[in-house]
């Protein structure tokens, strides 16, 4: 089983990796990303899993044929930029990795059972997080994912079809749905959480809500060496205060809140800019907590923008509700990890997004999550340790066998 994990998770390895940050370049729709997909349906078609493509370019493995009551797991190999190895692919490979490890051990699943990966989780390329999970469940309209384009204005139907898929498909799937008794993601931890436990695996107990805001500060672009500080529009200004005012909300709250991309048009050192758009992620334990940290920020913003003559225009590109993944399939699945009912592995909360949050509105949901020691994420130093990730591979067979039979 660790020799069919090290295997795959060494051929994935360089695949869309930045030459010189070291860090992943993973954008739906774009080459790295086809070529991850075509190693995805490789390694699949190699273990005899049947592979198909839903109307929205989800992948979908298929030990056995497709439902009813199919046993799900798997996660998505697209990245934030500059991304770690870890998070997506980790729950792609050890789904690969403990189809093997059951196939090892003789189980011949009753139930049938697929390894899914998802397209654009991250929403790195068009915005929207979650992408694929929200088209098959019917979370976000066919028609607004066609239009969502990406920093150089391609829409996300054009993508689509350049990647070679129709896109004219695209939109919920409740059949696919209803075959699905279990949905299981394994994801690295993004946090200390089980470094202070102290167990190598855990358990998601519930994911934050979060939402992602696009701030346009529209001003007036002028020379930076003659015009009077008086007489500026610098939608810079606004900015600024509003990156501060996001952390002192978030600190209020007990909330986060990252400014973490913004493009300053013209962009010249030597010039006033005309516009700054930035993006606003938050996040945090409760759905009052959150409103109060983007309700205190938008204040913020727009008296900001006020008193700098400056124009402010906001606009939600995504939100993410609270979710608490049913408790019995989580309890099941802690014990089973833990390998007995008498220690289960730890339930943790998590900041992050995920698919499984999506699909838990329609589908017996849980994660697993593997020991991350520096809790970094998001970021090419992202890492966990070979054999926590071989004990995550034989959490989730056990999962996997214990659900499928
Ligand atoms: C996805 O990883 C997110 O939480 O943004
Ligand atoms: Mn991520
Ligand atoms: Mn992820």
């Amino acid at each position: 089983m660790s020799d069919t994990f090290d295997a795959l998770w060494a051929a994935l390895a360089p695949l869309g990796r930045h030459r010189t940050t070291g860090g992943y370049r993973r954008f739906t729709w774009g080459p790295a990303d086809t070529e991850v997909r075509a190693w995805f349906t490789a390694a699949a078609a190699e273990r005899g899993l049947d592979v198909r493509t839903d109307r929205n370019g989800n992948l979908w493995a298929w030990w056995g044929e497709p439902g009813p009551d199919a046993v799900v797991t798997g996660s998505h190999l697209d990245s934030v930029p500059d991304g770690g190895a870890f998070d997506g692919p980790l729950g792609v490979v050890s789904a690969l990795a403990a189809v093997d490890a059951l196939r090892a051990r003789g189980v011949r699943p009753a139930r049938p059972l697929a390894v899914t990966v998802f397209v654009e989780e991250e929403g790195a390329r068009f915005g929207v997080p979650c992408l694929g999970s929200r088209l098959l469940t019917g979370a976000i309209t066919p028609g607004r994912a066609a239009g969502l384009t990406d920093a150089a204005g391609t829409t996300y139907a054009a993508a689509m079809a350049a990647a070679g898929l129709d896109p004219e498909h695209m939109g919920p799937d409740p059949d696919l749905l209803a075959g699905i008794g279990a949905f299981v993601e394994l994801h690295i931890e993004q946090g200390r959480g089980l470094v202070h436990t102290g167990h190598p695996v855990g358990v998601a107990g519930a994911v934050w809500p979060h939402g992602r805001w696009r701030l346009d500060f529209s001003g007036r672009a002028d020379h930076a060496g003659t015009t009077p500080l008086a007489d500026r529009s610098d939608p810079m200004l606004p900015f600024a205060a509003t990156v501060l005012a996001a952390r002192a909300a978030a600190a209020e709250h007990g909330a986060l809140a990252t400014i973490g991309k913004v493009l300053a048009v013209p962009n010249g050192t030597n010039a006033i800019p005309s516009r700054v758009r930035a993006w606003l992620d938050a996040r945090a334990p409760d759905e009052a907590a959150l409103r109060a940290v983007t309700a205190q920020v938008d204040a913020a913003a727009r008296a900001a923008a006020t008193d700098n003559g400056v124009l402010l225009t906001t606009y939600q590109e995504s939100a993410s509700p609270i979710v608490r993944f049913q408790t019995a399939l989580r309890d099941r699945i802690a014990a089973v990890a833990g390998g007995g009912p008498g220690e289960p592995v730890p339930v943790l909360p998590t900041g992050a997004g995920h698919d499984a949050a999506v699909l838990a509105a329609q589908v017996p949901t849980a994660m697993l999550f593997v020991r991350n020691p520096t809790g970094v994420s998001h970021a090419p130093d992202e890492h966990a340790d070979t054999a926590d990730c071989h004990r995550g591979v034989a959490a989730l067979a056990d999962t996997l066998a214990a659900l499928a039979g």
